[in-house]
């Protein structure tokens, strides 16, 4: 092999990482995506193989004889090109899932190489979904869902660091993890496996509770105080409302609280933007929205939360 081949070779293997297969080195683990492609390497590069005999699960697939392809099962969907030796293998099923083996014959019929190998095919990650929510002690409890891919494996950081020991308080399952009190921060989730990668992230403050964060469910203790984030710290709100089951609590317009339904067991700190809730009740557990809107009275954000009130 020159070397501007073998640096052909090099730069295609190099991009092709998880799409590409050296089937002729023995006990190679190839890994393809569902539904896409994969380009195997079955021969030498303009080589005078004479004879090829690709099997599936000791089923031939694929034969090269005298400088024809003489068999093919996959023709419809595969691309084979004779000078590269490699064949391109498009819409990649699971049934494809299986152990191969590659052997070559000289022209005198001997067997002159065999090697082993296997093709595993893995849904790709996606809709990874990010959720999180507040225990009665502060506590955060974050799990990462996928709703789709296979042999999964998950990293978490905060803030572009991986968690440390005075963060991430215990893992409950790999995707599913339960960080300290007063932990905060840009929180990521990354899923991948062999052939695809995706994360989600989310920011979240170190109250009890963030209703900034769609979805965010808040946990406060009976008769006990919780800490809710309304609008973010030394921000320059124009006006926000607090709805619990539609009906407006709490109003924040023009640098002033213009209306407080908890008033009397509340206290809110407008440079922080929490509100802090005394004396929670059980009529308390309800679903919240939080709504912002600019100067032109035109809504900019649109939020819901829930409240759980547990017992002790
Ligand atoms: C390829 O498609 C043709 C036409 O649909 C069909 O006759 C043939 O059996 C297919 N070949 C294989 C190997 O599935
Ligand atoms: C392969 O997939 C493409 C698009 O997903 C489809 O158009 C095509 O018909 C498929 N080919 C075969 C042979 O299944
Ligand atoms: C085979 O691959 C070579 C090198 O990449 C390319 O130049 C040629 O056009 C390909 N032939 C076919 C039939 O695709
Ligand atoms: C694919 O094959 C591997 C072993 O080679 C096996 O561990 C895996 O479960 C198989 N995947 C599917 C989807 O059958
Ligand atoms: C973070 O953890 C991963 C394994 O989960 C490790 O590979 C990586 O090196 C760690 N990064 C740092 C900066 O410690
Ligand atoms: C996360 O782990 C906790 C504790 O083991 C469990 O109670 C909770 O149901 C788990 N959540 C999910 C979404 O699996
Ligand atoms: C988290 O906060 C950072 C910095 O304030 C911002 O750039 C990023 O877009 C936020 N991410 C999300 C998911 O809200
Ligand atoms: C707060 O307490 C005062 C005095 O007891 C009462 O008049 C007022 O109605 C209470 N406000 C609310 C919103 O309950
Ligand atoms: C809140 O609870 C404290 C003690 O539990 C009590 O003294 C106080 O009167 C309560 N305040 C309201 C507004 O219910
Ligand atoms: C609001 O919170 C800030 C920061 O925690 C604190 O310094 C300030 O004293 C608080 N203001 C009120 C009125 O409680």
């Amino acid at each position: 092999m020159g070397p501007v081949w073998a640096l052909l070779l090099l730069l295609h293997i190099t991009q092709n990482t998880e799409g590409f297969c050296d089937a002729r080195v023995n006990n190679a683990q190839c890994y393809g995506a569902l539904g896409g492609t994969i380009e195997i390497q079955l021969m030498d590069i303009g080589s005078a193989t004479y004879k090829c005999q690709w099997k599936k699960n000791k089923q031939n697939i694929f034969v090269w004889r005298k400088n024809v392809v003489q068999t093919n099962k996959l023709e419809n969907r595969s691309v084979f090109n004779a000078s590269t030796g490699i064949i391109q293998i498009q819409n990649l099923t699971y049934n494809d899932n299986d152990s191969y083996s590659l052997e070559f014959n000289n022209k005198d019929g001997k067997q002159t190489k065999k090697t082993l190998h296997k093709l595993i095919i893995e849904a790709p990650v996606s809709f990874v979904l990010l959720q999180h929510k507040y225990l009665s002690n502060g506590e955060v409890r974050a799990t990462c869902t996928p709703q789709r891919g296979d042999s999964l494996e998950y990293s978490w950081t905060l803030n572009g660091h991986n968690l440390t020991d005075s963060e991430l308080l215990y893992k409950n399952s790999e995707n599913n993890i339960t960080l300290r009190q007063n932990t905060a921060g840009r929180l990521r989730c990354s899923v991948k496996n062999h052939i695809s990668q995706e994360f989600k992230e989310i920011n979240f403050s170190a109250c009890d509770c963030d209703a900034g964060v769609t979805d965010a469910q808040c946990y406060g203790a009976l008769g006990g105080t919780i800490e809710i984030q309304l609008m973010d710290s030394g921000s320059v709100t124009h006006r926000c409302r607090w709805k619990k089951n539609n009906k407006i609590i709490f109003e924040w317009k023009n640098n002033a609280v213009r209306t407080n339904k908890l008033e009397n067991r509340s206290v809110f700190n407008a440079s922080t933007g929490i509100i802090q809730i005394q004396n929670l009740t059980l009529s308390d557990s309800d679903s919240y929205s939080l709504e912002f809107y600019n100067k032109e009275g035109k809504q900019t954000k649109a939020t819901l939360h829930k409240l759980i009130i547990e017992g002790k």
